[in-house]
């Protein structure tokens, strides 16, 4: 009854009207967005019924850790094998992987099935940028630097350490975008993205759990003028209770899953909530 196979340019269209559905387009209201992304790195598949995307997924490649970055399936053909045709073809070799789940019991025992396990909350915050402590509040540190592209390449450095493996190329491209700005305080970094209703913060990591902190905090610092502020964390990041004293709130709540070998460094790394 489906079809699975890797998307082209011609399915973007269909793609786009499935991640539409979901709302996952709200954060990008310019093209190129994610799915631009996915679509060059040939890791975008989508499900057919009729000829017509009813369904989709996606990863990035970090290293030899695969993020599955996407995994939707249309409410009208959802609990009829799609998802996890889709998610078999995704993940096909038995090799370190990491997702980000939703509430969904379907998708959560669809990646437990497939080898990973739930491993801590990512929680997604949003709030006010007026009331935050400054970079250093605990330990005089620099404000950090705005990277020009020659710091790209020691940004892929700490990010690689950070978040379990070199992504290079999809950092680049990220970096490149209209609206975002990176961070680099030599220890850490912090990228930053204009969005029509504030910035979203992330990827950003540091060497330690303060050079992260260090870093994230500078970053707001410098946006301070945009208001409001996205970013996800894991439950283990000690930023977590200094953003909610300062007025954020919980937006969302997902869960984190692995396959083990604790790839990603979850007290000194935040993931980009579709990038991971
Ligand atoms: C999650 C999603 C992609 C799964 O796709 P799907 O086509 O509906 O799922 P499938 O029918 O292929 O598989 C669902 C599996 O979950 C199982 N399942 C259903 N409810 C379950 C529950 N409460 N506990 C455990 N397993 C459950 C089903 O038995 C099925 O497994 P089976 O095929 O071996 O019987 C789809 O439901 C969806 O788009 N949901 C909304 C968006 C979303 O949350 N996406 C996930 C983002 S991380």
């Amino acid at each position: 009854m489906y079809t699975v196979r890797q998307a082209g340019p011609g399915d973007l269209a269909g793609v786009r009207a499935v991640a539409r559905r979901f709302g996952n387009l709200g954060q990008w209201p310019h093209r190129p967005d994610y799915l631009d992304r996915e679509l060059d790195n040939g890791r975008l598949t989508a499900g057919f019924a009729d000829g017509v995307v009813v369904g989709f997924g996606a990863t990035f490649a970090r290293g030899g850790l695969t993020h599955l970055a996407d995994l939707f399936v249309l409410p009208e053909h959802q609990s009829s094998g799609l998802g996890r045709t889709l998610l078999t073809r995704l993940l096909t070799v038995d090799a370190p992987r990491v997702t980000f789940a939703s509430s969904d019991p379907r998708a959560v025992a669809l990646y437990i099935r497939q080898g990973m396990r739930p491993i801590c909350p990512l929680l997604y915050l949003r709030g006010p940028l007026g009331a935050l402590p400054g970079p250093g509040a605990a330990r005089p540190a620099g404000p950090g630097e705005e990277a020009g592209p020659d710091a790209v390449a020691a940004v892929a450095v700490l990010d690689a350490d950070a978040s379990g493996g070199r992504r290079d190329a999809d950092l680049a491209w990220y970096a490149a975008l209209p609206g975002v700005t990176t961070v680099h305080t030599g220890t850490g970094y912090a990228m930053v993205r204009d969005t029509r209703d504030g910035v979203q913060v992330g990827p950003a990591g540091g060497q330690t759990t303060r050079h992260c902190t260090d870093a994230v905090l500078a970053a707001l610092a410098r946006h301070r003028a945009a208001g409001t502020a996205t970013l996800c964390l894991f439950g283990p990041n000690p930023l977590l209770p200094v953003l909610l004293e300062a007025g954020f709130t919980i937006a969302d709540m997902d869960v984190f899953l692995s396959s083990g070998a604790d790839p990603l460094a979850l007290d000194r790394y935040l993931p980009h909530p579709d990038l991971g």
